[in-house]
């Protein structure tokens, strides 16, 4: 105990003294893009139900847009922090069109014209229903408005391309505004995920009320708590990496520690993880406790929201567009059993289980040799439309 508590007030002298993330830490997706080589644009895009979003875009000769789509609690900067590594700069030096989008609740995506993120509870009233149904809709009118095209080409990682089923199957005028996705880490159901996260989930319920009545509504905001203790003690090159990587993000994404690395910590979690609501959290362990890809469950609200007693589930027969899966063998989240179910419903889809045996759900954004394990197929895919 007492050699712990020296060790903690060590890391704490030592931090008082240096900033503990990089320098790519503290950029933003803007600054990112002109260090990594590009002149980033930013976007307004504003959704019918009133929130404000800011999307990036690093033009590029070729016409057909492709817009990059981030997971859970993420934000546009996953695409551009390894660097020179990442797909988004990756694919911008082969001179695509490459648009990064934000949903609600996130750094990027904190305002409403009528509501206040700080003060008014409704404004975290949202899960990835929204993100589809809003957000991604609002997102990919802008785009088809400003470039002038029908017709733009997505990669979505995780809820990334979730919230593409969920727009196709309820508004599926879109399915031809988009000429294919291809989604990393395919997310719709969860049914098989595996401990610890499963015993998390099913505890949720009970999560979820402790939260109603505590008033959290919101997760992850900057400057929290939670976040100043993630950002001060996850740089630490040995304790930081024991207690943020090995013993939080590879139990719930995957064990693989070659693709992240201790360098790569502080850059990491400046980015990650960023704003989103306890509801959405809530409506993925629906899904999965439920076994359904379904809107939010209301329970007894149901019938007065639905007009039924189950809440509906999502048809992705419905989703007509070309989807390419992308799974990975070691993915603890997308799990290959819960793809296979998503496989068997979705129409128009082809599937590739990647090569590397190690594959976790973070490798798709994060991994440090992308560009080898995971880039060419990307490419391949482009390259055939
Ligand atoms: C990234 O790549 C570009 C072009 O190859 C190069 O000019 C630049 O120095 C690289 N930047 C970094 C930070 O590695
Ligand atoms: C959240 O939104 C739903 C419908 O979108 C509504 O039925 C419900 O009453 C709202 N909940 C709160 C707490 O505002
Ligand atoms: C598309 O652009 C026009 C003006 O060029 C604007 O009036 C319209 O509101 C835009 N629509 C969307 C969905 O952004
Ligand atoms: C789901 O979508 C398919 C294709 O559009 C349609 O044929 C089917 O009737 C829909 N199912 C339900 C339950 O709405």
């Amino acid at each position: 105990m007492a050699t712990l508590k020296v060790l903690i007030f060590l890391i704490f002298i030592n931090r008082c003294f240096a900033s503990h993330l990089s320098e790519d830490g503290r950029l933003n997706f803007l600054e990112l893009a002109t260090k990594y080589g590009h002149n980033a644009i930013q976007y307004i895009v504003n959704t019918e139900d009133g929130y404000i979003l800011k999307i990036f875009r690093i033009p590029g000769k070729r016409k057909i847009p492709i817009l990059l789509m981030h997971g859970l609690a993420d934000t546009s900067d996953t695409w551009v922090i390894r660097g020179n590594s990442s797909l988004a700069i990756t694919l911008a030096n082969d001179g695509y069109d490459v648009w990064a989008g934000n949903v609600r609740g996130n750094k990027y995506g904190r305002n409403n014209i009528y509501l206040n993120p700080d003060t008014d509870k409704e404004f975290w009233n949202f899960s990835f229903h929204e993100y589809g149904f809003y957000d991604l809709a609002a997102i990919i009118d802008t785009i088809l408005n400003i470039t002038k095209v029908s017709q733009i080409n997505a990669i979505g990682h995780s809820q990334g391309n979730a919230i593409f089923y969920v727009l196709c199957s309820l508004k599926p005028e879109y399915n031809k505004k988009i000429n294919f996705l291809i989604a990393l880490a395919p997310i719709a159901f969860l049914q098989n995920i595996k401990p610890p996260l499963k015993d998390i989930i099913e505890i949720s319920p009970i999560i979820n009320k402790l939260s109603q009545i505590l008033n959290i509504r919101e997760l992850f905001k900057k400057d929290s708590v939670l976040i100043d203790i993630w950002q001060f003690l996850c740089p630490e090159p040995i304790i930081g990496y024991i207690s943020c990587v090995k013993s939080v993000i590879f139990p719930i994404a995957g064990y693989d520690s070659e693709e992240l690395e201790s360098n790569f910590v502080p850059t990491l979690v400046g980015h990650f993880p960023n704003g989103v609501s306890e509801k959405n959290l809530y409506h993925f362990a629906q899904v999965s406790l439920r076994r359904k890809f379904a809107q939010y469950d209301y329970g007894e609200n149901n019938i007065a929201i639905y007009n039924s007693e189950e809440p509906p589930q999502y048809n992705l027969s419905a989703v007509t567009t070309k989807i390419y899966l992308f799974a990975g063998a070691n993915d603890k989240l997308a799990t290959l059993e819960d793809v296979a179910i998503l496989r068997e419903k979705l129409p128009n889809d082809e599937y590739l289980l990647l090569p590397r045996r190690k594959m976790n759900h973070a490798d798709f954004i994060w991994g440090r040799h992308m560009y080898e394990y995971l880039f060419p197929y990307i490419f391949k895919v482009l390259r055939n439309f």
